[in-house]
């Protein structure tokens, strides 16, 4: 499937660009200070927030779509539902072990391209393509299984952040368990057939993947 292809093909592209960049890099060494870590862990925090919510709200759209293959997508963003809960609970405790209070990290705004990365997914699982969502799964699922594992241990063994072991439980959780969900992932996408659907989903995982990249690329500033 050519959508598959594409989609491989964009996160190969999002893994370079943010290899490419500093802020990244550094955290991904574990070469990282905890003001690069923290304001990282923030950003994070305002989107992960959402996530639970955006899964619900897409499978309820996709309810009593004519084609069955649907239902199945909708199973899997109930399933997502439940394996994103209290992620954002993770990242507070990981900033309070930094010394952070997470009352008032709850209050710092998020950066433009967090907003606009909440606000398209606001849009996407409302719209007509409601499972366009899987594009922005197959992002950040990719990203995690691939750098969750390295940067948690990077960052709590090389770092100098005080008390880094006792703040990488948002990184560590998703690196292993994400290889399973891109299976799943990369499964249910070969279900569906609609071509305007299919080209949604990748829209999705590349408007996601330069919104998570400009913000990566803004923790140099
Ligand atoms: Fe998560
Ligand atoms: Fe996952």
């Amino acid at each position: 499937m050519e959508q598959l292809y594409m989609l491989e093909k964009s996160l190969n592209n999002f893994c370079e660009r943010l290899e490419g960049s500093t802020p990244f890099k550094t955290l991904l060494e574990g070469q990282a200070d905890s003001d690069l870590y923290i304001r990282f862990l923030i950003q994070t925090y305002h989107y992960v927030r959402f996530t639970p919510i955006s899964l619900r709200v897409a499978a309820n759209s996709l309810e009593g779509h004519f084609d069955p293959v649907y239902e199945t997508v909708r199973e899997r963003f109930k399933e997502h539902e439940l394996e994103e809960q209290g992620h954002d609970e993770w990242v507070l405790n990981d900033l309070r072990n930094l010394g952070e209070d997470p009352n008032i990290v709850q209050r710092i705004s998020p950066c433009d391209e967090i907003d606009a990365y909440n606000a398209y997914s606001k849009f996407v699982v409302k719209s007509s393509n409601a499972v366009a969502l899987l594009g922005q799964a197959f992002m950040l699922e990719g990203i995690s299984q691939r750098y969750g594992t390295p940067m948690a241990r990077n960052l709590s063994e090389r770092s100098e952040i005080p008390n880094a072991r006792n703040a990488v439980t948002f990184l560590a959780g998703h690196g292993d368990a994400d290889q399973e969900h891109m299976a799943e992932l990369r499964h249910v996408i070969t279900l569906i057939t609609d071509e305007g659907d299919l080209d949604a989903v990748v829209l999705c995982a590349q408007v996601v993947s330069q919104l998570y990249s400009s913000m990566i690329e803004g923790l140099a500033a």
